[in-house]
């Protein structure tokens, strides 16, 4: 699916992020799998990541980056009618992650629904708000990508467990003056979602050791460094601009390698890619909202920036967006 946004300006007006306390280093790692600092440095750039607590669940992590959210927008809980978070760690399959958020926060006016596309969630979800507000089913949506991939994953399989983290984040959407989103790429191919599967979590029957995440990473690399670049020429080219134009790349931190690879095809420079996989892993749909945060924190997301943002994961799916950046202050 691809389409520019035919004039309707709808921005972000507000974005906050939420990490758990407890940080996990790569020699932290090692003390309980078979690997080492040296290796996951020069194979993923992850130096450390964030972990949630037995007790935490996602709505934990998700709440403060939702409040933080909230307060840039200064929008009121009650405001908002459409809540959408894309996770597929909710802390239970219904009632849903967002129906308790919604609750949680007195949003009684709000439709509130989780959607699932692995590490693209927060892309689908920005581009499922966009049209809800673009056609004005919606006057204010809140959208919350986030994930505790932490939870579904075999602690001992040391291919996986060294790659994820847990983090959230959360945006106000709504209709604005200046600046907005430009337009959208999504896609999927269930044909590939063998290589990044999570068996026994659904209807389908399963037997076999306790589920957990399992990925065939060469596979999901060689499909990553693919999409992540045809995906972004796609969406800028839909919006007739150019790679030179955007000021902010925004890529999904799953690996540096893959970030590297698509810095050199898209032609960005370097220093306007965004990356923070070293302090948090893949956090999966909290992946994109924690390097918006990280950019803005930088001073980078100015007013008028140009911001390209690619996601890819499980699905196997991706997503691009392009949005004028607004900056509320
Ligand atoms: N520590 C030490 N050695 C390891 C580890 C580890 N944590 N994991 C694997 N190895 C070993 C393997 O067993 C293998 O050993 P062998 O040669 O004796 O068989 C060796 O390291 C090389 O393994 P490869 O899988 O070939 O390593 P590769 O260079 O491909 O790196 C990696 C593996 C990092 C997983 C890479 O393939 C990758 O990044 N893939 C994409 C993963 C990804 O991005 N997933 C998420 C995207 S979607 C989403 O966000 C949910």
């Amino acid at each position: 699916m691809i389409g520019s946004t035919a004039g309707q300006r709808i921005g972000i007006t507000g974005l906050g992020t939420n990490v758990p306390e407890t940080v996990m280093t790569n020699d932290d790692m090692a003390r309980f799998v078979d690997t080492s600092d040296e290796w996951i440095r020069e194979r993923t750039g992850i130096r450390e990541r964030r972990i949630a607590s037995q007790d935490e669940a996602l709505t934990d992590i998700a709440l403060p980056a939702v409040r933080e959210a909230l307060a840039e927008a200064r929008a009121d809980a009650s405001e908002i009618d459409l809540l959408i978070c894309a996770t597929v760690t909710p802390d239970m399959l219904f009632p849903t992650a967002s129906a308790l958020m919604a609750d949680t926060l007195g949003m009684r006016n709000a439709a509130a629904y989780d959607l699932l596309a692995g590490c693209t969630g927060f892309m689908y979800a920005i581009a499922q708000a966009y049209g809800m507000l673009a056609s004005g089913l919606s006057k204010k949506a809140l959208v919350v990508g986030g994930d505790l991939l932490s939870k579904v994953l075999d602690w001992e399989d040391r291919s996986t467990v060294v790659l994820f983290g847990d983090g959230a984040g959360a945006v106000v959407m709504e209709p604005v003056t200046t600046g907005g989103f430009l337009g959208f790429e999504l896609g999927a191919d269930g044909g590939g979602g063998i290589h990044l599967c999570y068996p026994g979590s659904g209807s389908r029957h399963y037997e076999g050791p306790k589920p957990a995440l399992i990925m065939n990473g060469r596979e999901v690399f060689k499909f990553a460094t693919r999409v992540m670049v045809t995906s972004a020429n796609a969406v800028l080219e839909q919006c007739d601009k150019t790679i030179d134009e955007v000021d902010v790349y925004v890529p999904h931190q799953a690996n540096k390698r893959i970030i590297d690879y698509a810095v050199g095809k898209l032609g960005i420079a370097p220093e306007k890619t965004v990356v923070n996989v070293d302090r948090y892993g893949n956090t999966s749909s909290g992946s994109i909202p924690l390097a918006l945060a990280d950019a803005r924190a930088e001073g980078r997301l100015t007013d008028g920036a140009l911001v390209l943002m690619t996601g890819m994961g499980a699905g196997l799916t991706w997503g691009s967006a392009l949005i004028e950046w607004r900056s509320s202050a």
